[in-house]
């Protein structure tokens, strides 16, 4: 990697490459249980992949302190277990068929068997938390876990209804940016970041995982299913009223926010309605006004690192913030 310039996609992954490699067997070997179908639906759900992001900020925050040891590796594992663990929850919730461009795990074992699973994997992460025994992890971890199913929960009780953007906000950043907010942390703790650090580490995850989240809901409106592995006007099509959609609330006619209410209401429209839907939110200018929003917040994540020293690592993290705002899935 050069000294001085924002790395490339690839020279990130070669950096982490032994480690996620090395996350990925952890993982694994932490999906197995005596029964069947929780070994069989883990198996399923890390096989997917996905793209390690979370694992990989903390990987990189440790070491940008300098860490070297082998907790990174299974903090990582962690992670990336818990995160699972909401993405099967989530779609059991959403109804969602596909995912990582494959059948999503409830539409092949059933929601039963997959909340079960989803809780087994929550606890397995706790088990492995636990082994580090640092009372500040666990604290981190217990607190993340009840906010992100606060954040589901509120999004539940506020579906169909006309969001402001400070409650979009606080859903996202429940749901969402405190994963990221804690692998920062976490990778903080393992190098021993100074107070604070611990808190720019934070925001930064923050930040990012704000940034995260609106870009997501950007590509659920529009993106392709075959380019982003999952189901695409989704939000809509659930009752969920994102960033763009609160933008064009404000300012569209009155027929165009009858039209957009409407969907949200019947939870379901067809083509030409999610055409002209789509119609109003350029003409509005609405999608740009979301991507604009989380240009800010990678913009934002950038300046919390400005105290940490200069290393392969952090120019990594300073990469991050302009991958998540640019990329298709
Ligand atoms: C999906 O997260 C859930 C959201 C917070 C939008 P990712 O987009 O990181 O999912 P994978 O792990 O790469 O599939
Ligand atoms: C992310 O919200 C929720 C989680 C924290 C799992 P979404 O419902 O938008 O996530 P996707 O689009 O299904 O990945
Ligand atoms: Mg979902
Ligand atoms: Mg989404």
């Amino acid at each position: 990697m050069s000294t001085t310039a924002i790395p490339t996609q690839k020279e990130v992954f070669d950096l982490l490459r032994n480690d996620l490699v090395a996350i990925e067997s952890e993982f694994e070997r932490l999906s197995g249980s005596e029964v069947d179908s929780v070994t069989e639906i883990a198996s399923y759900l890390r096989e997917g992949g996905g793209k390690r992001i979370r694992p990989s900020l903390l990987l990189l925050a440790a070491k940008s302190l300098g860490y070297v040891g082998s907790s990174a590796v299974r903090l990582g594992a962690v992670i990336e277990m818990i995160h699972t663990a909401t993405l099967v929850h989530d779609d059991i919730i959403d109804g969602a068929e596909t995912r990582r461009g494959r059948p999503a795990a409830n539409t092949a074992w059933g929601n039963s068997k997959c909340v079960l699973a989803g809780d087994w994997l929550y606890m397995q992460a706790f088990r492995v938390a636990l082994d580090e025994r640092d009372f500040r992890i666990l604290d981190l971890l217990i607190q993340l876990t009840q906010q992100m199913v606060e954040g589901e929960l509120l999004q539940m009780e506020r579906l169909s209804s006309l969001l402001s953007e400070a409650e979009y906000y606080e859903l996202i950043d429940r749901k969402t940016a405190c994963l990221f907010r804690v692998s920062m942390q976490l990778g903080g703790i393992l190098g021993g970041a100074p107070p604070e650090l611990d808190e720019q580490f934070g925001e930064y995850g923050r930040h990012l995982g704000l940034a995260f989240q609106i870009v997501d809901d950007v590509l659920d409106l529009t993106a392709s299913e075959e380019v982003l592995g999952k189901p695409t006007g989704s939000d809509l099509r659930e009752g969920k009223a994102t960033l763009a959609v609160v933008h064009a609330l404000k300012r569209g006619t009155a027929e165009e926010r009858a039209e957009i209410i409407a969907a949200l209401e019947d939870r379901e429209f067809n083509g030409p309605r999610y055409a002209r839907i789509l119609a109003t939110l350029e003409r509005l200018g609405s999608l740009d006004y979301a991507m604009h929003a989380a240009f800010a917040h990678a913009e934002q994540a950038k300046e919390c690192l400005a105290n940490l020293p200069d290393s392969e690592y952090r120019r990594a993290l300073l990469w991050a913030p302009d991958f998540v705002v640019a990329r298709d899935k």
